[in-house]
């Protein structure tokens, strides 16, 4: 079977292939530090050899619970922030078809929401409305258990099921995956009796999508999970290599090499609507790990060729700080031919029996040769065909190249210490029990 591929040629007219290859002994260091534990963070390495650690028993009892809300709910809402619910967005709507939530006759699947990735009081009261009406079931993530956006968002939607279904069929339509033994949210769920799966100790939530926190709501949406897997696992494999044959540490090796030409933000690029939320994740995959010690890409996105309309102007001629990475599916699975038109007022009958795909692959084309000719280095990842076991192989993929990346700008690429600090100020300014000193300094302060 093809794999994903990596294409580095069109940043060499701006760091040449020797200061990419410069990285390479940097870069098997810091594998090697992966694999021997010894380096920063070591403590959250359980996301290295993950994929080939799940076993089909586990898969299989997460299908076995995806079928049972699957049973039970036209609408499954995933309670979750940051790595506790990106992978899983940035799956289900790769893979869903743009229109699902409009083809409710023909759906076999619950329809997959989220919540608890914000403290909006419309989105809140917009959803509890909707839910209303439904039969609806809850999967609500949080490794620590104690996130307010999450337990807020969970408070209010299991409030809402008990008074619907009471307690006992709400019992059995919410399912909790956290700590195997701290937070609150572990709390919870033991006393009330929940189905619960374990977040690992040592998968930090934004190398989680392929723990339940991913899994399960991707197999409740109706995706092949195996599959993910069994393409995580060849990224694996093939990521273990040295580096002239490892994708994850060439890639990491041509970030850094970028970085230190100068370039300070990265954009994810893709053509496919559809993959929006595959830079979410990403975003805060390489945003969250390398982002430190006032260090770090910044990582940026654009939706193209739609945003070529909005920020392509900035792209082609803005300050040269940026590189672009383009996140490119060969095959489309739709397909559709430009029909002729007699009159041809549209003057597009230069395009008639083309594939929309060919439209779309000339777009990307020419813009990356105007984004290389205006100053931006170009980076191409390419799937084969947008489906699961092709998502499985950029993830792990990813995840990889951003641990190597990382140890080779020496910070930790698993921790987040910077995102205490709203919460820090919030509990404050709400006046949480515990935080009576920072309340009185902080209200100083308006
Ligand atoms: O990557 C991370 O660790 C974070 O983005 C967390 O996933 C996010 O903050 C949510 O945390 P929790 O799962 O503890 O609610």
């Amino acid at each position: 079977m093809e794999n994903i591929s990596l294409q580095l040629d069109k940043v060499y007219g701006f760091v040449s292939k020797e200061t990419v290859q410069s990285y390479k002994s940097s870069c098997e260091a810091a594998q090697k530090m992966l694999e021997d534990g010894n380096g920063k963070g070591a403590d959250f390495l359980g996301w290295l050899h993950l994929p080939s650690c799940i076993s089909e028993e586990f898969l299989d009892d997460v299908l076995a619970t995806a079928k049972s809300l699957h049973d039970r709910c036209d609408v499954v809402v995933v309670a979750g922030i940051g790595g506790s619910y990106l992978g899983a967005k940035a799956v289900i709507d790769a893979l869903n078809n743009s229109f699902s939530w409009l083809k409710r006759d023909v759906r076999k699947n619950p329809t997959i929401l989220f919540a608890g990735h914000n403290i909006s009081e419309d989105y809140l009261s917009e959803l509890t409305e909707y839910l209303q009406e439904k039969q609806f079931g809850i999967i609500n993530i949080s490794k620590s258990g104690t996130t307010t956006e999450t337990a807020l968002a969970f408070r209010l939607l299991k409030t809402l099921l008990v008074n619907m279904v009471g307690k006992e069929e709400a019992c059995r339509r919410i399912v909790a995956i956290t700590d195997a033994r701290r937070g609150a949210l572990r709390t919870l769920a033991n006393q009330e009796g929940y189905k619960t799966y374990v977040i690992p100790d040592s998968v930090g939530g934004r190398y989680s999508v392929l723990t339940p926190v991913g899994l399960l709501p991707i197999a409740v949406a109706g995706y092949d999970i195996k599959a993910l897997v069994a393409g995580a696992v060849e990224m694996e494999k093939q990521c273990a290599t040295g580096f002239d044959t490892n994708l994850s540490m060439q890639y990491a090796a041509a970030r850094q090499a970028l970085y230190a030409s100068g370039k300070k933000i990265e954009i994810l690029a893709n053509y496919h609507p559809k993959l929006h939320y595959v830079s979410e994740w990403w975003k805060q995959l390489y945003g969250e790990s390398e982002g430190k010690e006032n260090k770090g890409l910044f990582p940026a996105s654009v939706d193209l060729t739609t945003d070529l309309h909005s920020m392509g102007q900035w792209i082609q001629q803005g300050e040269r700080i940026i590189f672009e990475t383009v996140v490119s599916i060969a095959s489309p699975n739709g397909k559709m031919v430009v029909p002729t038109d007699e009159q041809n007022l549209d003057g597009l009958n230069y395009l008639a029996g083309k594939r929309v795909d060919e439209v779309n692959k000339m777009a990307e084309l020419g813009t990356q040769i105007a984004h290389v000719d205006g100053g931006v280095p170009n980076i191409k990842v390419v799937l084969p065909k947008l489906n699961e076991y092709y998502l499985g192989e950029m993830m792990y993929f990813f995840e990889k190249a951003c641990g190597i990346s990382g140890y080779v700008m020496g910070i930790n690429p698993f921790d987040q210490p910077g995102v205490e600090d709203y919460k820090r100020n919030m509990f404050a300014l709400l006046e949480k029990p515990g935080y009576e000193e920072q309340s009185a300094a902080i209200r100083k302060r308006l």
